[in-house]
């Protein structure tokens, strides 16, 4: 979407994987804290976003959606303040359908009034979501969120979360600035390889201002820690957005670790803006190229199966040629080596190797340009 947001794939954090229907002020307000203090605000997650269950379960007599005053005692807008005060943004959920998922007050035919409130609060991001949507053509519904935030005058990134209905990604540049192309995911590797499969095939429509959502992060909620660091690595291979959806707070010095990993994060957030795409699988054994602002390239080798296998490729499979001599450094243990042509790792089951390959020229890369999908609404 044209609107200057998410030139490079949004980062932040979102409650609903770790704590479902329990979101509150205190919770949002002790997570952004905790980012402020952790590392994760310097590493780059910007957006603290609320998703369902934050309101009440009617309008006002104006026809307004209320804040539930329990969970969240000083408004939406006393939570952006605080929110805002340590340099974070906020986000917040509605639904394009007359109810939630969880059955609070929809936004359908009341899309204008709810942006205003939006804005009106401070937000600085919507997700919008699909249920109760009464079979109406989801295009439809969110492009008249679409223009309703445009109207607004705010700057309010638009996460679309329609679940891949309707092949999103074919229309999703020009309605939002990223697009949910699969259902939930959940903290187990079988959720995420299926996600991974289903998201890696459509980079092409990928771009600045516009990206594929393999939806939030579960890195630290339960998988193992080579799990953890393949839904990392792929996510930031496939140009994600990455937002984190654990127990911040109480999160892990290893959970932190993978979240903050600079060298992985720059691929992410890398200003080209191309998603990843694989350049062989074969037998459970999967290369990923992306072709970085620089001209380097971030491959991903990535082992489905269980036991440890030899992943390899060569300098060439990954679009790289014209030297002697490549620099490999290995995102995760930091650690560099070289090579003429061979890209090898012994990589443990579930497990993810990751480097960043230096040297030549790609065939992929460029220059920086605006945005890919000027189209829209401005
Ligand atoms: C479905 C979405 O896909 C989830 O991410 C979450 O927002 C729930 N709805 C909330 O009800």
């Amino acid at each position: 979407l044209d609107n200057s947001l998410a030139l490079t794939p949004q980062m932040g954090f979102n409650d609903w994987n770790a704590y479902g229907c329990n979101v509150s002020e205190s919770l949002i307000e002790s997570t952004a804290l905790a980012m402020h203090n952790n590392g994760m605000q310097a590493a780059g997650y910007q957006y603290v976003n609320i998703d369902d269950c934050w309101m009440t379960k009617s309008r006002d007599s104006a026809g307004r959606l209320v804040p539930d005053p329990a969970k969240f005692p000083d408004g939406i807008s006393g939570t952006a303040a605080y929110v805002h005060s340590l340099g974070l943004k906020l986000g917040i959920y509605e639904d394009a359908g007359t109810a939630t998922c969880a059955g609070y007050p929809g936004s359908l035919g009341h899309e204008t009034t709810d942006a205003n409130s939006f804005a009106s609060w401070g937000v600085d991001y919507l997700k919008y979501d699909n249920c109760n949507n009464q079979g109406i053509s989801a295009k439809t519904r969110y492009t008249t969120m679409r223009d309703a935030l445009s109207a607004t005058g705010r700057p309010i990134l638009f996460s679309l979360c329609n679940w891949g209905q309707e092949n999103v990604w074919t229309w999703g540049a020009g309605v939002g600035n990223s697009w949910r192309t699969t259902g939930d995911i959940n903290a187990s590797f079988g959720s995420m390889l299926s996600i991974f499969h289903s998201n890696v095939g459509l980079a092409s429509y990928a771009g600045r201002g516009g990206w594929n959502d393999p939806d939030m992060l579960e890195v630290g909620n339960g998988m193992s820690a080579t799990e953890d660091r393949s839904e990392f690595s792929l996510w930031a291979e496939m140009a994600a957005p990455l937002i984190s959806g654990t127990n911040i707070a109480n999160a892990s010095a290893t959970t932190l670790g993978i979240l903050t990993n600079s060298r992985v994060i720059a691929v992410d957030q890398d200003s080209l803006g191309k998603q990843g795409t694989e350049v062989s699988s074969s037998g459970g054994l999967d290369v990923l190229a992306k072709p970085l602002a620089n001209g380097d390239v971030a491959v991903a080798l990535f082992n489905e199966n269980s036991g440890t296998a030899t992943i390899s490729t060569t300098v060439g499979a990954i679009g790289k040629s014209g030297a002697s001599s490549y620099t490999l450094t290995d995102l995760w243990t930091g650690a560099t080596s070289t090579t003429t042509n061979t890209i090898s790792a012994s990589v443990p089951g579930h497990g993810t190797v990751m480097f960043r390959v230096a040297g030549g020229t790609s065939s992929g890369g460029g220059s920086v340009t605006g945005a890919v999908h000027a189209v829209g609404a401005g």
